[in-house]
């Protein structure tokens, strides 16, 4: 069934994968290779990303995507030592509503109310205060965009809190190009998710990996399933990072896209849109009625991101160009 509604609610890559992706799933569809089991622990896989990280394949565990990566990470948290979560408010929502099913506590660290920047040293001494065991933070932050913590901030949080396992959720870090997966051979309180999701275009093919110390990647494999990812989804994940031309493509595109797409969005007179490291943007609207223009939207088949405790805000993600370009005539239309 044709779906014609206009997503801009997802944090996706519009384009979707390379053709070399879809040419690897073709080929490993026709070859019947799905009548055996794959490797059980994405072997091939592991050494890519190790090559493409600069580091060890014991560095990586592959999940079904970044999320299953923290729920393990979560429930082994659970296991060992159920302990407190400390993560800044807002975030991935998603992932803080798991946090706080496997933690014994959630403390959420505000961010600044007015360009939702982070304060690294509220943030430990919070982590100091509550003795969190486990830190989630996304860089760059979903819903606001925004990265929250740069090279001296992650040095001194990791230095000045080494009990606390600092989860940095990097889904959307080749939009902005800073990554912290390099630094897990030296730290071992830091564990990095990275996904096969946004950049990569390959959400509904489920990868994902956790990177992390060799000694605390090796607690996480221990309880990893075997085959826990399908052997399809990891050829085409495969594919995906030995193309790193059409990523670099891909990337230019959406970031020109993002430009063009928030200088028109800026435009609007009820909006105030929030500057983005990622694809998607996070939006004030003021002096209009949030719910009259969600359903002007809905009216005509417009999907955007809504949470609710965040009212007067929508996410929005750069779509295809003549996508913004319909969902700006369709915002110009609205009548505050
Ligand atoms: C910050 C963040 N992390 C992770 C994910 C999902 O990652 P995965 O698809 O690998 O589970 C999302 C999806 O929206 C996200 O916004």
């Amino acid at each position: 069934m044709k779906d014609e509604t206009f997503h801009f609610e997802a944090a996706i890559n519009p384009y979707g994968c390379s053709a070399k992706v879809v040419e690897a799933v073709e080929r490993f569809a026709r070859s019947k290779q799905y009548r055996f089991y794959g490797e059980p622990d994405a072997a091939s896989l592991r050494e890519l990303l190790a090559a493409h990280h600069n580091l060890s394949p014991e560095n990586f565990v592959v999940f079904n995507g970044a999320g299953e990566a923290l729920a393990w990470t979560f429930l082994l948290n659970l296991v060992m030592r159920p302990g407190r979560l400390i993560a800044p408010h807002p975030s991935y929502e998603r992932f803080v509503e798991a946090g706080k099913r496997y933690s014994a506590e959630l403390i959420e660290v505000p961010l600044d109310e007015q360009n939702f920047s982070l304060s690294v040293n509220e943030l430990i001494d919070a982590c100091r205060t509550s003795r969190a065991t486990l830190g989630l933070v996304s860089n760059p932050n979903n819903p606001s965009g925004n990265t929250l913590i740069d090279e001296a901030g992650m040095a001194k949080l990791l230095d000045d809190t080494p009990d606390c396992l600092w989860i940095i959720d990097e889904a959307y870090a080749d939009y902005a190009g800073l990554s912290f997966a390099s630094w897990v051979q030296e730290r071992t309180n830091l564990m990095v998710l990275r996904t096969f999701s946004k950049a990569y275009g390959l959400a509904g093919l489920r990868v994902g990996c956790a990177v992390a110390h060799a000694s605390v990647a090796q607690k996480l494999a221990r309880v990893r399933l075997p085959w826990a990812v399908n052997s399809m989804s990891l050829a085409a994940a495969q594919a995906a990072i030995e193309d790193q031309d059409y990523l670099k493509e891909i990337l230019g595109r959406i970031r020109n896209d993002c430009e063009n797409f928030y200088s028109e969005l800026c435009k609007i007179p009820f909006f105030h849109v929030h500057p983005t490291a990622a694809n998607f943007f996070l939006i004030r609207l003021s002096g209009i009625e949030p719910s009259r223009l969600k359903k002007h939207l809905a009216a005509h088949r417009i999907q955007v991101r809504s949470r609710p405790d965040m009212p007067e805000y929508i996410r929005i993600t750069s779509m295809l160009p003549q996508e913004n370009q319909h969902l700006l005539n369709v915002l110009r239309e609205f009548e505050p």
